[in-house]
């Protein structure tokens, strides 16, 4: 039987440290010290960020220190200290770095889901929804609406279309669509009062018109929304989601019969095997471990989708509701990838 030797496997040692620095960063970017060599662009002193930010200095000198020691911080002749990376790579690891205090929190509750007698799965805390929210924020960058979103909406002539955004989160991504397509009315619904309390409030101070928001679950959708909408999404919501033939099932009633679906998650492989070495899903999985998958086991009917369910699976799920899947952009529709689109 084969084994696994040192040249095939993750360097374990490296990887304990590593993840133990990550912590580190995240916590420098929670109290502002990452933020303090963005924006003063200049190499500093433990001094001026101790004094910039009201920190006391020698936990900012053991930061920088910790930092300094696995060259992520660097040291300069003169001894002041910078950060050398991209703004935008520095906040995007600053926001998944800081998950870890996040996941630190929920790891009591995946202890107890695990065991066998204990609970079957546990809903979002605030932390984690806060961070749904600000990944949100990361990914509202111009490349990925125009790879998965506006594709999708240029499926119809332009016109006054209806659009449900639904498990819209705080509504973010509704919001953006509403303000890039204004002759479309958009309606963003969540199963999850609290996100959709936050989108009425950000709502309020966008000025937009053509967005409403309710706390609905897409599995039981009003009844007098059939063949209501020319486009549905579900951006990150198949794979946390309890029910998802609920949700197709509704998704199926109203959507119009020329609309259009698209279901946004994580594109891994439903083949563990494919799993090995892709980014994406080193990437993705810590995070459906600690919160997609037991999201998508809260309830006791649940069969537990999470990241690792994947693109074949959900691919099947919708064909098996009836769906007919098609190819928007170059990449054929058996490769695995993040969007599904759909129709009737
Ligand atoms: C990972 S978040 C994504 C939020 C948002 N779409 C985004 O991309 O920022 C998944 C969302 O789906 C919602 N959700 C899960 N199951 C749902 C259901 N049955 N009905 C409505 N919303 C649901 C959750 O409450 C959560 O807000």
């Amino acid at each position: 039987m084969a084994t696994a030797t040192s040249t095939d496997s993750c360097d374990l040692e490296q990887l304990t440290i590593h993840g133990l620095h990550a912590l580190v960063f995240g916590f420098g970017y929670k109290v502002g010290i990452v933020d303090f060599f963005l924006k003063t662009q200049e190499p500093c002193t433990a001094e001026d960020i101790s004094q910039g930010l009201g920190l006391k200095l020698r936990y900012v000198q053991e930061w920088l220190g910790t930092m300094a020691a696995i060259r992520i911080v660097k040291v300069h002749e003169d001894g002041k200290f910078s950060l050398p990376y991209e703004p935008g790579t520095i906040k995007f690891c600053g926001v998944v770095a800081k998950c870890l205090q996040a996941l630190g929190e929920v790891w009591p509750e995946l202890e107890k889901a695990v065991t066998g007698t204990g609970p079957q799965g546990y809903g979002y805390t605030p932390k984690i929804l806060q961070l749904v929210d600000e990944f949100a924020v990361v990914k509202l960058q111009k490349e990925w609406f125009q790879k998965l979103l506006y594709p999708v909406l240029e499926l119809k002539a332009e016109g006054m279309h209806t659009v449900l955004d639904l498990g819209c989160g705080s509504g973010r991504i509704t919001r953006h669509l509403a303000t890039m397509y204004p002759k479309c009315s958009i309606h963003g619904v969540d199963v999850d009062q609290g996100s959709i309390d936050r989108a009425k409030r950000e709502l309020i101070s966008s000025g937009l018109t053509n967005v409403q928001y309710s706390c609905i679950d897409g599995g039981k959708l009003p009844r007098e929304w059939t063949e209501k909408f020319d486009f549905v999404f579900l951006i990150s919501v198949l794979h946390d989601a309890c029910d998802v033939d609920a949700i197709l099932d509704e998704v199926k009633r109203v959507l119009k019969h020329d609309g259009y679906c698209a279901a946004t998650d994580p594109g891994v492989s439903s083949n563990t095997k494919d799993l090995i070495d892709d980014s994406i899903a080193m990437f993705h999985m810590p995070f459906s471990l600690f919160s997609c998958l037991p999201r998508s086991l809260m309830e006791s009917s649940s069969v537990g989708y999470g990241v690792g369910w994947g693109y074949q699976r959900k691919k099947t799920a919708i064909e098996n509701h009836g769906f007919h899947v098609v190819q928007v952009g170059d990449i054929d529709v058996n490769t695995v990838q993040e969007r599904v689109v759909f129709t009737k």
